[in-house]
């Protein structure tokens, strides 16, 4: 087995709490593709243990700051730990669908497994994740309590490609037959596991879209990006007058349009697959106004080069977002991009309300659900951003 030693710097950093070392703090020390290693610091003193990556700049991903080597013990205490935290929250409810084990946070580096209904499906984003997968799969098994139908295999995140892995989809144990019909709170929908993004669906803005449905009332209400429609579905169900939903992705416009018959709010929900940016500057010329807004576009940074670049999309898109909202109407808007830091949103929703010439309050800046943990430690474990705005 090898070793890692840390540079004096790489020591300091690992002192911060933050579980991820990078290539350049390394002193010496190399291992096998997501094998487990000692972590030492400059002068041999134990700092833990960590998986390592022959290719990614983040070449170790700490699992314990303990000189005791992780053993099965361990690693079962690690996944019964995360999904204990959901059952707690009353999120193992078999019609509904959760986040299991959320890597990083979770203290199991890479391996991401959501749920939809009896369906557990893993995502692996590093080599030491791939590594493990079949053993995390049989500690799963130990501390569900439920028998799953199938565990599926969806990692084909485009991530991998940092560490030198392909992409895999193959279902792992029993059969999924079309598509796996959940719950979320009032709203029926349906999650295509092996074709849908992510591991189906973007559980992460759950309680987001059960909260901005207090906004739908009686009003008008744009959904802008809106992938499955599940803002839009919850807005209807909370008696929108109408939903108009944009998205350009076809699979996910066709799910939208049978989710809103399955639920019985076809009548009042339009489907129209295109491009927001250009959508929404055509209504606002057309004078449409809508009393809730709901903006929740894909990563517009990647990195903290593209930043700038994001904050111009980001100010574009709110301004035209404010300029559609009624006089009192609310606007929900979000951002995925855990390079834009919060208060960095918060700043381009200023630029964008100067632009529009609106008056712009913040209610509340949320996050993504608490079975997506914001490990404080991990700040890209911080990702979501969704401001509930009102506008007047
Ligand atoms: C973050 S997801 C939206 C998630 C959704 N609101 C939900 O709660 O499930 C972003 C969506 O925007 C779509 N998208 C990306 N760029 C787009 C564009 N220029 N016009 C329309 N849709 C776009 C993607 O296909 C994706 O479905």
């Amino acid at each position: 087995m090898g070793k890692i030693k840390l540079t004096g710097k790489g020591r300091r950093w690992q002192l911060t709490g933050h579980p991820w070392v990078y290539v350049d703090d390394i002193l010496e020390g190399q291992g096998e593709a997501g094998e487990l290693l000692p972590v030492e610091d400059p002068n041999g003193n134990p700092m833990g243990w960590g998986l390592f990556s022959t290719s990614s700049r983040i070449a170790v991903r700490m699992v314990t700051r303990s000189p005791e080597q992780p053993n099965r013990e361990f690693w079962l205490g690690r996944m019964r730990r995360a999904v204990e935290a959901r059952a707690s929250a009353g999120l193992l409810d078999p019609e509904g669908a959760c986040r299991l084990l959320a890597g990083d946070s979770d203290g199991v580096p890479g391996m991401v497994i959501d749920r939809y209904g009896r369906t557990c499906v893993l995502q692996s984003g590093s080599q030491g994740s791939d590594r493990m997968r079949d053993f995390l799969v049989e500690l799963l098994l130990e501390v569900l309590p439920f028998e799953p139908d199938a565990i599926v295999d969806r990692s084909d995140t485009s991530v991998r490609r940092l560490e030198n892995l392909e992409k895999r989809v193959e279902t792992l144990r029993g059969s999924v037959a079309g598509p796996i019909v959940v719950r979320e709170g009032e709203v029926e929908y349906e999650v295509d596991v092996f074709g849908g993004h992510k591991t189906g669906a973007y559980l992460d803005q759950r309680l987001n879209r059960i909260h901005a449905a207090r906004f739908a009332e009686g009003h008008k209400v744009l959904d802008a990006f809106a992938y499955d429609g599940l803002f839009a579905l919850h807005a209807a169900k909370a008696g929108a007058e109408s939903v108009v939903c944009l998205e350009q992705n076809k699979a996910a416009c066709e799910r939208l349009q049978r989710a809103a018959e399955r639920n019985g709010v076809a009548d009042r929900i339009e489907v129209h697959r295109t491009n927001c940016m250009n959508a929404l500057r055509e209504r606002a010329e057309q004078g449409e106004r809508y009393g809730l807004i709901i903006l929740d576009p894909p990563a517009f940074a990647r990195n903290r080069k593209e930043v700038a670049g994001a904050e111009r999309g980001y100010v574009e898109l709110n301004r035209r977002g404010f300029a559609l909202a009624t006089e009192a109407g609310h606007v929900v808007s979000a951002s995925c991009s855990h390079n834009v830091r919060p208060h960095e949103f918060t700043e381009f929703l200023a630029s964008a309300a100067r632009l529009a010439g609106r008056d712009v309050w913040l209610e509340e800046l949320a996050g993504a659900a608490p079975d997506h943990p914001y490990l404080v430690t991990l700040p890209e474990s911080h990702y979501l951003k969704c401001a509930f705005l009102r506008i007047g």
